[in-house]
Parts: C-alpha cells; structure tokens; sequence
C-alpha cells in the first residue's frame, strides 16, 4: 500500500489507473479505524480493482462545541489495518491540502439534512456533503463505500451524487456490531469501563421499536415514543433523539410502510453515540433491509 499526501500526486497515480481500464473504489473516513470500516474496505477490495481510503477529519463537519480537535486520531495504526485488508492507497491530506482557501462554495441537501442528527448538529451534513464532493472529485471513484450506521449521511450523499450527476455508485454496508449489539464507532472510544454496558441501550431501544412493528404497530409517534422511554430509563444516558422515519424523506409518515428507518442518538458519557434499524414494514412482516 502506497500513502499519498497531496492531491495533485493522487490524480496523477489514479489516471494512469484510469487510462489501464482499471476501476477504482473509494472509502472514505475520518479515521481511528475499526472492524467496521474494514468491512468497507472488504467490500471495495470484492469489487474493484484499486481501493482508495481517505483517512481526513473534516473540520467543516464539527460544530463549535463539538470534538474536532479531539477527535481520535492514529493514522500508523490506519495504514497498518488498511494495508492488511489489501487497501491500495491511503490518502491522508492535511487541512491545508484539503482547504487551502476559506470554503466559500459549500454543497448542502438540505431536504435530507435538518431532521434526526441536522437538529442538533446543525451545518453537519453540509461540511459532509462539501467534503465527499471533493473527495469524489479528487478521486473520480466507480463505486464508493459508507457504512450503513450513519443512515441519515448515505441518505444525504445518495441524494447529492443523483441530483449533482455524480457518475459514481454509492454501496451502504451492513452495520458491524460488538458481541451485544453496540454499533462499532471511533467514538466508542470516549466510553470509560463504567459507561460501556450502558451503551447498549440503543440497539435494545431499537429492538423493542422493531417488535412493536413486527406485532402491527404503524404509529410512528408511538414506536418513537417506546423507543424513547427504553433509552431515557437507562442509568448515565441522555436521549437525543428516537425517531422512525421514512427512508426517502427522513420525515415521519402519518403510518409507518415500505422502506423505514428507526434512528437513535443519545449521548453516553461525553460520547454521542448513533444507530439504526433499516426495515422494510410491509402487511405482512418487517424484514430487514
Ligand atoms: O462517515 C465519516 O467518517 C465522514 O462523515 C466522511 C464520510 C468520511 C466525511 O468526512
């Protein structure tokens, strides 16, 4: 595995790439990388034949209170997990190389970006759309890779690539999960010993809002509620939110039906923490998507 820094070496390796017919993915993260971008990396190594990580903590992203400048931050271990999982090129950036000029052209999908996490991190899906687009730019990827956890961002970035043209397939991977269900996340990592049994919570919430729809229940208010009680009666855990929402819209529909989503947010510890159930609701069952 190759490490490139700037951009312009980057697009000089990938049109020679390119120009040998050779089809490339992307995945792009902020690093501290864990099982869960791996399998990223995994499904991108299956089908193409160059794979790109972008390890880079987008500034535009973090609202003011928010752990930018302590976001976690390992980029020997990065190499060492990609180049073990058959990545091709690690793209690591500075700001400087990202932003060398203050962004005055932003890309937003603000339909897609003002409910669930948009409400409290307002600007989020913003900086994450201006960032990809970049990255898309830089790298011209055929396919590229985010994982299924952060549902409301491939929601976001699937909008932008269709009405922006992008020429590129986006692939959402299944969610990855410790031994009792807590999503995998960089986050996990703010969790003290005390706090991380309480982190389960919300899958258990998203479980129970999911067999309230398996027995029938089409309320979206009341499986949000139910799922809302679950989390806030756990110790040490502050809700943010529990909502369930149509796939397209992200807006609850007046009766839950076809393609759904139940999202969770909820801050453990000084750890906010995110995850979600994809279901298809249909007359007869709920399956999963
Ligand atoms: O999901 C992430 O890690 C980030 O939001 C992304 C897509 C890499 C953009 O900075």
């Amino acid at each position: 595995m190759i490490q490139i820094h700037h951009i312009h070496e980057l697009r000089k390796h990938l049109n020679e790439e390119r120009r040998a017919g050779k089809r490339i993915g992307l995945v792009p993260t902020m690093g501290y990388l864990h099982e869960g971008h791996m399998a990223l990396v995994d499904a991108a190594r299956k089908d193409n034949d160059v794979v790109v990580a972008s390890v880079f903590v987008n500034p535009l992203q973090f609202g003011p209170n928010e752990d930018f400048a302590n976001y976690p931050r390992d980029l020997q271990h990065d190499a060492e997990l990609l180049a073990a999982h058959g990545c091709d090129i690690l793209f690591a950036p500075s700001v400087e190389e990202m932003y060398p000029k203050p962004m005055v052209t932003q890309v937003e999908v603000p339909a897609l970006s003002t409910q669930l996490c948009g409400k409290t991190r307002p600007g989020h899906f913003r900086g994450v759309a201006t960032v990809v687009s970049k990255l898309f730019h830089i790298v011209q990827p055929d396919r590229a890779y985010f994982g299924q956890k952060d549902g409301q961002q491939v929601a976001v970035i699937r909008r932008m690539v269709e009405d922006l043209n992008f020429p590129i397939q986006i692939v959402a991977v299944p969610i990855v999960r410790e031994a009792d269900g807590l999503a995998k996340s960089s986050r996990n990592v703010y969790l003290t010993q005390e706090e991380r049994p309480h982190a389960t919570v919300l899958y258990r919430a998203l479980q129970h809002g999911k067999s309230l729809l398996e027995k029938g229940e089409r309320s979206p208010s009341v499986v949000a509620s139910a799922m809302a009680e679950v989390v806030s009666a756990e110790p040490g855990v502050r809700l943010d939110y529990a909502e369930a929402v149509s796939l397209d819209t992200l807006e609850a529909p007046e009766r839950l039906s076809g393609p759904t989503m139940l999202a969770i947010a909820a801050y453990v510890g000084k750890a906010r923490l995110i995850d979600n159930f994809q279901l298809d609701v249909r007359s007869d069952g709920v399956r999963t998507l």
